[in-house]
């Protein structure tokens, strides 16, 4: 792997650090207050490229490899995870989904509108009684020759009372367990979309996360994306990926904490020296830097292996442990660092705090992905290359 990033590849971290500051900062802090959507923030990163960065050209998205778009994550997630997880939904979960595995009808119909910000999508996997367990879908999609049924609830949709298109997974033919199962690309606008609750949640407050449900909606079957019986392998491979995304973001939660703290600890005097000079502060912010450069190594090569062709399943369960587990760390630590500044909004640190803790939940949480791997291990999956 190699280590030295392309000319390209900075000059879109360097894209992504102007937005981010200029544009997503100035308003953060009240939209996480009032549980704002960012709107026009998020159709400018449409307009910019952020929302289809690895898509093919021919479907309006920017033809970047992976590290481009971890970059960009890393860098819009420093200040605001709640328009980042826009971000890695519309990108890794549904844009790279249609794009890898749906037909050229629903690419030319679907990609170019979200890649462009004009709609955004969602992706509907998770249910009241299936989370972690995802195969108990209870959705179900009944099989009408040329079109389906869908009914059932969904629940903690991101994107879900601003996106246009939803990939649902639904259960077709229950006998068969996890083998029964498809995915559809269902758009909002169908008669039986009803949109539920949006949830007050800790962190990530401006995103708009609710719950979803379906009564007999009527799918044609061009919009069920593969085979029959594709969509749980349909859903864990675009969540393999996702991961990488979500680990990103972490990473940037991490860094955007750090480089606050690091900050901080040169200007705030006690005791007559800068606290970073105190022992206590000092190696705090050494521990940290470690761990994030650390979890900076395992995103990297999770999405350069995926840039590869290489299976990248156990890299990418790895880098979203690690680097979620580290931003949990990392922003505790830097609230830490402030003392009771740390404690106030103004200070950005609190919420970059409580936006680190979904990133150990969602897109498999943390002992999910120790399932992963634990399981891969069982199987003797431990060639991972280093070159
Ligand atoms: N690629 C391809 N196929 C895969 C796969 C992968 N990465 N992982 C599993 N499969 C296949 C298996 O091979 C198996 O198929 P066969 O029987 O044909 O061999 C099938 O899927 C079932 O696998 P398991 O028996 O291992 O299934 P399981 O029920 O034990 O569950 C699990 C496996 C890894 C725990 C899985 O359920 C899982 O990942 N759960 C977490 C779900 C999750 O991440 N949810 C996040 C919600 S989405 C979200 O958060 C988005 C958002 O809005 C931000």
């Amino acid at each position: 792997m190699d280590f030295k990033l392309s000319e390209e590849q900075l000059a879109v971290k360097e894209a992504a650090r102007d937005f981010a500051q200029s544009v997503l900062k100035p308003g953060v802090i009240e939209r996480d207050r009032t549980m704002t959507f960012p709107k026009d923030e998020i159709r400018q990163m449409g307009e910019l490229g952020f929302l289809g960065m690895m898509t093919d050209p021919k479907y309006g998205g920017g033809g970047m490899d992976t590290i481009s778009y971890v970059l960009a994550m890393e860098e819009i997630s420093k200040v605001d995870s709640s328009a980042s997880v826009v971000m890695s939904v519309n990108n890794s979960l549904v844009c790279w989904g249609i794009e890898t595995f749906g037909t050229e009808e629903q690419k030319m119909k679907y990609l170019p509108k979200l890649t462009s910000g004009e709609w955004i999508g969602s992706f509907c996997l998770s249910e009241p009684e299936a989370g972690s367990d995802a195969t108990s879908q209870r959705t179900v999609a009944i099989d009408k020759g040329d079109h389906y049924l869908i009914s059932g609830t969904k629940n903690w949709i991101t994107n879900g009372g601003t996106s246009s298109l939803h990939v649902v997974i639904a259960q077709t033919h229950p006998e068969k367990g996890h083998r029964g199962i498809n995915a559809f690309l269902v758009e909002t606008s169908w008669d039986g979309v009803e949109i539920g609750a949006k949830e007050d949640k800790l962190g990530i407050r401006a995103s708009d996360t609710h719950t979803i449900m379906y009564n007999e909606v009527k799918v044609p079957k061009e919009n069920r994306i593969g085979e029959d019986g594709f969509g749980f392998k349909f859903a864990m491979k675009v969540l393999s990926g996702g991961r990488i995304g979500i680990a990103a973001q972490a990473l940037g939660i991490a860094s955007g904490a750090y480089e606050l703290a690091a900050a901080y600890s040169k200007e705030r005097i006690a005791f007559g020296k800068p606290i970073i000079r105190h022992q206590g502060v000092g190696f705090k912010l050494a521990d940290m830097v470690m761990n994030i450069e650390a979890a900076k190594m395992l995103v990297y090569r999770a999405a350069w292996l995926k840039d590869q062709g290489m299976n990248y399943d156990m890299a990418a369960a790895m880098a979203k442990l690690f680097a979620s587990e580290t931003a949990m760390k990392v922003t505790v630590e830097a609230v830490q660092v402030h003392g009771g500044y740390g404690f106030v909004k103004e200070y950005h640190v609190e919420r970059l705090m409580r936006d680190a803790k979904i990133t150990q939940i969602y897109e498999g949480t943390s002992e999910i992905q120790r399932i992963v791997l634990s399981r891969n291990i069982e199987k003797d999956n431990l060639y991972i290359p280093i070159s």
